[in-house]
């Protein structure tokens, strides 16, 4: 007689198939054919090309490939939507953002099925994930509406947004990106995936029928091109876009110096870890959560299996043993796991690393079965014995390929983890919650989820570091994202002062000069100029003040290596940073007398003492700030709580402005060490001698060495060495150099730093609405959400 076991183990799933007959009733009764949706309305479609389904090859409908002149009348109409839109006010936007959700609840079948068959992904996920997540967006974002007034006083729609989404989750993508565009009043051009446009011109008739007003939504379907026509429109004020990290770098580089707001949410290859203690069984069916969920074409897919080195034979045995149950097959049958490729490119680029890896000498496992002979598909796969620099170890295959490797220890691991150009999510896995709290803030990633995987909510931001982009979407930080601050509108035209350039003169001008140059400080010392040069600085009647250090490409790696070796200030705790800053301060009042005729002497300021005392207090303010800056503990639709936390950026290079040399240096260093980051600061290019006065009193502060370094000499030069700068996570510039601003967004884009950047506007140092404030603070921060799920 079969065991109970032998019964289990034998048993399979008969078909279940869903039907497909409301989503083709839908199409033919729109002919298969689809038009632009534009200011409320369809037009004709025109060059179209087809949309098919990946499962079977077989064409699904004809889409309108639109043009820059199609782009052109949306963002129009956008345009003028966008102060109607914005003026309905929190509760008129909140009901209609409410409707959406409702209809999209409503209509989810013929969602989640139109969604199946133009993306290959089974219907088990469109209708268990995709769906419910899009609709709970839109009813968070609702709530956001309604707020918006109480939360976010003071900021205003950014205006017109342009937003592009990959093809991976094509509906649930598209909620991410306008349930907070219109939330906050602004209105939006978005773009589909060219395979996946189906859900979205779905979503276009639940806009009609919801009452969002004409123009506020458009959708314009195509390929890159229409994307780039969206990028380049000098009518669109942001920019959201989701996709792969080379066009992430083409848009930060179109859109560098236009002022262009813009989030970027790219690509990962994220560690999947699991320690020694952890629970086993668990990890194996969160593995399967995280690398064959939707195929692995998921920006935050677990695709770096990273095992502890005692339980890695037993991992690897579990882990083959459930990949060998991985039902691969028609995405419409419920009780499929791994549906098709979106098409048989992604099929091709999967297959190539994968051999790649192969021909390498890597192991390439894979269960048994086979794939259905039409369509687009890859069975999940297994590599194991790739060297942690190999391109399966680095490169995002975007498909159900796992590459596994051991480690030994805790510090291992987070090395390991942390060993990528990427840096979207982690899982960790230890029954630990001390080790699993210790290692979470190590991991530089957007997203930790611990004992857990793929876990996203509307309430919690989503979105990474380096070259996975940045911005967040979800929760209060992704709303920030499409606001801006009034106090930005209120910025003068132009800085109160401008740059001026001092000659340059070579050592060997005069022997003596060297002697008498004010040096450099980098890691807590003074350091004289690599290239031994310095520069005349001059008061405001030309008269010679003295010799600064003339700072160079080598002089700027100095000071940036010796900010990583400070890591121990992003370590301190938040109340001791507050007493450095502090502390600071009291230093700087010691020697008020000093520094405002120093201010005097460069500047020709009537009343310097002024500026000597609002930099006091605006140590004072950093400091207040420093321990007040909390995160949030949210509370997602699981057991459990996400607790978002403000992490520093890193290392961020800051080139001051010149107006106000003390006040504007303090007002930008000071945050940005309040809250843990290292500095490479380029001090006031006309007005540095405050700066390098500064020295004596760090030095007596307990600033520990080389978490601020000052180098002096061009802002320019220095600033493209900093925004070139790989080991530099973020640049701001705010001396007013419209084109020097510029220059360091298009530089930012190889590394995909963040940068902060003024323009060729000026900033009132004095006023503390355009000085200080939340607005800093998310620039000298980044928020990382940590999932913990808690009981059983
Ligand atoms: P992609 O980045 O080319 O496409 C994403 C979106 O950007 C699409 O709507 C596309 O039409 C648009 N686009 C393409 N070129 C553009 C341009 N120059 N300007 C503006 N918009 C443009 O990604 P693709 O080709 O679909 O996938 C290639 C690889 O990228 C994947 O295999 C995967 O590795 C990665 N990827 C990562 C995603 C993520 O979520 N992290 C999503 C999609 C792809």
């Amino acid at each position: 007689m079969p065991t109970i076991q032998h019964i289990l183990e034998t048993m399979d799933y008969g078909p279940a198939p869903e039907s497909t007959k409301e989503a083709q009733a839908w199409l033919d009764a729109r002919g298969r054919r689809f038009g632009l949706f534009i200011d409320g309305a369809f037009t004709a479609a025109a060059d179209t090309f087809a949309t098919r389904n990946p499962a079977d090859g077989s064409d699904l409908a004809e889409v309108t490939q639109a043009s820059a002149a199609d782009v052109d009348r949306a963002v129009q109409a956008a345009r003028r939507a966008q102060p109607g839109w914005e003026a309905l006010g929190g509760f008129g936007r909140a009901k209609v953002l409410y409707a959406l959700a409702r209809l999209l609840q409503k209509h989810a079948r013929l969602f989640a099925v139109l969604e199946t068959l133009d993306n290959g992904k089974t219907i088990r996920e469109t209708r268990d994930a995709d769906l419910p997540l899009a609709a709970r967006h839109f009813y968070h974002h609702a709530g956001w509406a309604q707020l918006q007034a109480e939360e976010f006083a003071g900021y205003r729609a950014v205006g017109v947004v342009g937003q592009i989404v990959p093809w991976n989750f094509p509906l649930l993508m598209l909620a991410w990106k306008i349930a907070p565009a219109l939330a906050a009043g602004n209105t939006v051009v978005f773009k589909p995936a060219e395979f996946t446009p189906l859900t979205s011109l779905l979503f276009a008739e639940i806009c009609q029928q919801a009452g969002v007003p004409a123009g506020v939504v458009n959708i314009v379907t195509g390929d890159g091109r229409t994307g780039e026509a969206i990028v380049n429109h000098p009518g669109v004020d942001k920019l959201a876009f989701t996709g792969s990290t080379e066009v992430g770098r083409l848009i930060r580089k179109a859109t560098a110096g236009t002022g262009k707001k813009l989030s970027l949410e790219l690509g990962g290859k994220s560690p999947f870890i699991v320690f020694d203690d952890a629970d086993i069984d668990a990890a194996v069916e969160g593995l399967v959560d995280s690398i064959w969920f939707n195929q692995g074409q998921v920006c935050c897919a677990g695709s770096r299996l990273l095992v502890q080195e005692s339980v890695y034979p037993r991992v690897m045995a579990k882990v083959k043993a459930r990949m060998q149950k991985l039902r691969v097959g028609s995405p419409l049958d419920k009780s499929n796991d791994i549906g098709a490729l979106v098409d048989p490119v992604q099929q091709q680029r999967i297959h190539g690393l994968v051999e790649g890896a192969r021909a390498e000498g890597c192991e390439v496992w894979q269960p048994m079965g086979e794939t259905p002979a039409a369509g687009a598909w890859y069975l999940p796969t297994l590599i194991t014995g790739a060297s942690t620099t190999a391109a399966v170890a680095q490169a995002e295959i975007f498909g159900p390929v796992l590459v596994a490797m051991s480690f030994r220890t805790p510090g291992e691991a987070v090395q390991l983890a942390n060993n990528t150009v990427y840096g979207l999510a982690a899982c960790v896995w230890t029954e630990s919650i001390s080790l699993a709290l210790d290692i979470a803030p190590q991991i530089r990633a957007g997203v930790v989820w611990i004992n857990t995987a793929n876990q996203f909510d509307a309430a919690c931001g989503f979105g990474g570091v380096k070259e996975s982009g940045f911005g967040r979407e979800g929760g209060r930080e992704g709303m920030f994202e499409y606001l801006v601050s009034l106090a930005e509108d209120a910025r003068p035209a132009a800085p109160v002062a401008v740059a001026v350039r001092a000659a340059v003169r070579e050592r060997d001008d005069n022997p003596f000069a060297i002697d008498r140059t004010a040096k450099l400080y980098i890691g807590g010392k003074q350091a004289r100029p690599d290239g031994a040069y310095s520069r005349a600085i001059v008061g405001p009647d030309g008269g010679f003040l003295a010799d600064v250090g003339e700072g160079n490409r080598k002089d700027i790696r100095n000071a940036v290596e010796a900010a990583h070796k400070a890591s121990g200030w992003a370590r301190a705790t938040a109340h001791n940073r507050a007493q450095v800053l502090y502390y600071i301060a009291e230093n700087l009042a010691a020697r008020a007398d000093e520094f405002a005729a120093r201010i005097a002497a460069q500047t020709g300021a009537l009343e310097p003492h002024a500026e000597v005392g609002a930099a006091i207090e605006r140590l004072f303010y950093w400091a207040a700030w420093a321990d007040k800056y909390d995160g949030l503990a949210h509370q997602p639709p699981m057991h459990g709580i996400t607790v978002a936390l403000h992490e520093p950026v890193g290392v961020i290079g800051i080139v001051c402005p010149n107006e106000h040399p003390l006040l504007g240096f303090v007002s930008l260093v000071a945050p940005a060490l309040a809250l843990g980051n290292r500095v490479v600061a380029v001090p006031s290019e006309a007005h540095p001698l405050s700066s390098l006065d500064l020295y004596q009193v760090l030095d007596t502060s307990d600033l520990p060495g080389g978490a601020l370094n000052i180098v002096t000499g061009s802002a320019d030069e220095l600033a493209r060495t900093l925004a070139s700068h790989f080991e530099v996570d973020a640049v701001w510039r705010h001396d007013g150099s419209g084109e020097g601003c510029a220059e360091v967004e298009r530089l930012a884009a190889e590394s995909l730093k963040r940068t902060w950047t003024g323009g060729a506007r000026g900033r009132d140092w004095f006023d503390p609405r355009q000085a200080c404030g939340r607005a800093v603070l998310q620039h000298a921060s980044q928020v990382k959400n940590v999932w913990i799920p808690y009981g059983v």
